[in-house]
């Protein structure tokens, strides 16, 4: 367990907005900073990082949290992993989940520093190889590409490391990070020599391992580093933190299966594809590539051994697919691989194959489709059956809608008898929960934001005013939150003070709906340096939606008990005063 005391302090002193923004970029506006949300697919910005208050905050989703938080949502990490990463930023040591007792304290900080420290050496004699830098300029790369991932090269040497770590002997940190092995009689020697070097970076930019090729041919052709605490093949993608802007510019992330193909896209001018590193896609991976953006295409070779591994991409995406998001296949003519074949036909050529790339779900149902006799009632059933379990890991509603739709069409069948076969319900309803959520607030939630703000707002309205229009509107709104809306009016007419307000609820059923309002407030106004004429403008325009709602209740009991035939002098004068008043303009009647 780590102290609460721990993490209030480690809090303090990271800034929220850094660890944002060392994933996505954002914007100022006023006070705070903002963005597409990275959580859901919207194209307006509704995403609002507070510095003074230090937590996020979608207005879309209503994803919320700290900097601790964020690293779990977004990069998918345990609690403890993100407490560590953070500590690391803030160089204090967390308590209790140290490295065991045998590695000095530490080690695991010292791993960065001493692979990054290795990639500027392999960097330098780079550039004092001729052998390698002419193996480099043979495959096409410039100068600049090369500088761009940080290529290297390690020297045809048993102890080349030892020229730039004077402690090589020794050191724990090189051998745990993988770059000197150590032979039975402790004799220690480099891992990777005479090869060009891939620094492997991480999203947040850190190095934290390397591919090694050899130049020309040898054995195995690519090395890697063994996996470390701070690398593991199956969370990494190669070239991500390169291609991002990329991404972003075309809206597509394109995954590959080598280090050479994607420095040779960017080389090209396709600068937003990334590798996966010699393993078959994780749906880790591609959790983190639909973060990136909302279209991921992989490129596997046209062969057989390219099907298979599109297979698994497909099989572990799955469960990652989401309404809004595209994944695609292209299969590239045998005997290519995107570097040769970008190389040669160049950047227009591959764009082109990307635009035609086979969507997952036609992949999907072709693969099944051709391992049966669709013509036969057997091969038919068949085809039902291993789709099943193949439908089932997709979670996102209309997609999981659609395929199931199209497998039933295809195995020739109803919806109805696939959704009784394979036991399922239709998931539609899930769909319409999740948009409640996404509504854009009500005014009655805005009333409330202020109010978190600034409690004293309540002393310009009429609470009787208000009582009427919670009888009024009762069906509208969830009844706690009328509820806790009137409370705050009652409280804020006394308690000017914010965080007196606040501890009012502590305790209360409406304690959730303290934070959830306060954080949709502050981010609101605090944003314009909180302005109190604005943010008093902005209560009484709601207050006046109110009024309005009021009015036009009135009004239609008016006219209701007109056409009985019962209005009054007095009524038709209440009318009228209300129509004046009123946005909407009835007709006198009569
Ligand atoms: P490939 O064998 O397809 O190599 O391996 P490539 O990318 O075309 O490389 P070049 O063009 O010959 O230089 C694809 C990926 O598989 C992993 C590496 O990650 C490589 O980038 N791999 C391959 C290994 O890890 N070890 C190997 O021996 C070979
Ligand atoms: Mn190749």
């Amino acid at each position: 367990m780590i102290p609460q005391s721990f993490i209030d302090d480690l809090l303090s002193r990271v800034d929220v907005v850094d660890i944002v923004e060392s994933h996505i970029a954002l914007k100022r506006s006023g006070s705070n900073l903002s963005a597409r949300c990275p959580f859901h697919n919207e194209k307006t910005p509704s995403f609002t990082v507070s510095q003074s208050k230090q937590f996020y905050h979608c207005f879309g989703c209503g994803a919320h949290g700290t900097a601790i938080s964020f690293l779990m949502e977004y990069l998918g990490m345990g609690f403890i992993d993100a407490v560590k990463e953070l500590a690391v930023r803030a160089g204090i040591t967390v308590p209790e989940i140290e490295a065991p007792k045998d590695k000095p304290p530490g080690a695991e900080e010292n791993l960065v520093g001493v692979i990054s420290q290795a990639a500027h050496f392999y960097k330098q004699c780079l550039k004092e190889s001729e052998r390698a830098i002419d193996y480099l300029k043979g495959r096409g790369l410039s100068g600049e590409i090369a500088a761009r991932y940080g290529l290297g090269y390690a020297r045809d040497d048993w102890q080349g490391l030892e020229a730039e770590f004077g402690e090589y002997g020794k050191s724990k940190a090189l051998v745990s990070a993988g770059l000197v092995v150590e032979g039975k009689q402790g004799r220690r020697y480099d891992r990777f020599r005479d090869r060009v070097m891939f620094p492997i970076q991480n999203q947040r930019g850190n190095i934290i391992g390397f591919g090694g090729r050899v130049i020309d041919a040898g054995e195995p052709k690519y090395m890697n580093s063994p996996e470390t605490p701070l690398f593991e093949k199956g969370r990494e993608l190669y070239g991500l933190v390169q291609a991002r802007a990329g991404i972003r510019r075309s809206g597509t992330i394109v995954v590959v299966e080598g280090y050479m193909d994607v420095v040779a896209l960017a080389q090209c001018g396709v600068d937003y594809a990334v590798a996966t590193l010699g393993t078959a896609t994780t749906p880790w991976q591609v959790q983190k590539l639909l973060k990136q953006c909302d279209r991921a295409v992989f490129c596997f070779d046209g062969d057989a051994a390219g099907r298979r591994a599109a297979w698994r991409a497909l099989e572990n995406s799955l469960s990652q697919l989401a309404d809004g998001k595209q994944i695609g296949f292209l299969f590239l003519p045998e005997g290519d691989d995107p570097d040769s074949y970008v190389r040669r036909d160049g950047k227009e050529a591959f764009e082109r194959l990307l635009t035609q790339a086979q969507p997952l779900s036609e992949f999907l149902f072709q693969e099944i489709a051709a391992r049966v006799d669709m013509r036969s009632a057997e091969g038919k059933a068949k085809f039902l059956q291993d789709a099943k379990p193949l439908l089932a890991a997709v979670k996102a509603p209309m997609l999981s809608l659609v395929l199931r739709k199209r497998v039933a069409e295809l195995g020739g069948v109803s919806q109805s008898e696939l959704y009784d076969r394979y036991d399922i319900q239709p998931p539609v309803r899930r769909q319409v929960a999740a948009r409640k959520v996404a509504e854009r607030p009500s005014v009655l939630r805005h009333l409330g934001e202020m109010l978190l703000v600034s409690p004293a707002l309540a002393r310009q309205i009429d609470i009787g005013r208000f009582k009427e229009f919670c009888d009024i509107a009762a069906a509208d709104y969830a009844a706690a939150e009328i509820e806790f809306v009137l409370q705050l009016l009652e409280i804020g007419v006394d308690n000017p003070n914010v965080q007196a307000v606040v501890e009012r609820f502590r305790g209360s059923p409406h304690e959730p709906l303290v934070g959830r309002f306060q954080a949709a407030g502050l981010l609101a106004w605090e944003g314009n340096g909180f302005d109190e004429e604005a943010l008093e403008a902005d209560f009484l325009a709601a207050w006046q939606s109110i009024e309005q709602r009021l009015s036009k209740a009135r009004i239609d009991e008016l006219l209701d008990k007109s056409r009985q035939g019962e209005l009054s002098d007095e009524d038709k004068a209440l009318y009228r005063q209300l129509v004046s008043r009123s946005i909407d303009n009835h007709a006198l009647p009569g």
